[in-house]
């Protein structure tokens, strides 16, 4: 098959995960939409996730279970279309990998077929092994999601470090020989975290997780500062956008109420 000239091509899943062996931390963010996607692209991060944290940051739902398939698809396509450099990662939203082998590869691949993003993440461990192998023989690269899993917040009652480090050691093991690329860690103890990382061949990239993981995740809003009152412990704001937009629209309102804009420079 011939080569594409033209396209520009981004970070594939095996140089993603050869990162670990040549001993370079990995950086990953979310992002959700054209804009942003194409900023934290520029910046060479190496992984873009397309999370199922756009149902609470963009959708304003208060967790994750309410976003669907085509939304995620909607948001993946705009993300897709602004990414250069980065390997794309689009989660699978609850319930789109509880139902069966078949139908688990069926919405996988739309998510493939459908964006230009390159692998999909799901929530679970050694539970998930079976599906997983299935997507990975597929041509589907997954990312799996240990630790703390959002989607199951009815059964756990509230966000909480997972500290179960046996059944963590067991998971991270089982998705890596189901042929999972790489693990995100969410909410565990570091020191575990460390450990699953020193056993493992395939990048862990931690969140809330400690120093020890091959890589760090965070939801860019928090990042940013976007989010009013939402700062779990494992976060650290770079910037603090809600007050910059906050002041910015205020500005205007008033610029526009005292007739300072538009100016000559803004009229034709
Ligand atoms: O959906 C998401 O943003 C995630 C990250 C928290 C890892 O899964």
């Amino acid at each position: 098959m011939s080569m594409p000239l033209s396209e520009e091509s981004p970070l594939s899943v095996p140089q993603f995960t050869a990162m670990k062996a040549e001993g370079r931390k990995i950086t990953m963010l979310t992002a959700y939409d054209y804009a942003l996607a194409s900023l934290v692209d520029a910046a060479g991060i190496e992984g873009i996730l397309v999370g199922d944290t756009l149902a609470m940051v963009v959708q304003g739902h208060v967790n994750t279970l309410p976003v669907t398939l085509d939304e995620m698809i909607y948001h993946a396509e705009m993300v897709g279309r602004a990414v250069k450099h980065a390997l794309v990662v689009v989660d699978m939203p609850f319930p789109t990998f509880h139902l069966g082998v078949h139908p688990t590869v069926a919405n996988a691949a739309r998510i493939l077929k459908e964006t230009r993003c390159q692998a999909v993440k799901i929530e679970g461990g050694l539970e998930r092994a079976e599906v997983i192998q299935a997507l990975v023989s597929a041509g589907i690269p997954v990312m799996a999601h240990c630790g703390l899993r959002p989607q199951n917040i009815h059964q756990l009652g509230r966000y909480r470090v997972d500290r179960d480090a046996e059944k963590l050691l067991a998971d991270a093991r089982a998705v890596e020989q189901a042929g999972a690329f790489a693990l995100v860690l969410e909410c565990v103890p570091a020191d575990v975290a460390s450990r699953i990382t020193q056993q493992l061949k395939i990048p862990t990239i931690g969140i809330g997780a400690g120093a020890g993981c091959d890589g760090q995740v965070l939801v860019l809003h928090d990042l940013l500062g976007l989010i009013e009152g939402r700062k779990p412990r494992h976060v650290k704001a770079y910037a603090d956008l809600k007050s910059l937009i906050t002041h910015a629209v205020a500005q205007y309102r008033d610029e526009v109420r005292s007739g300072a804009f538009p100016g000559q420079e803004q009229s034709f």
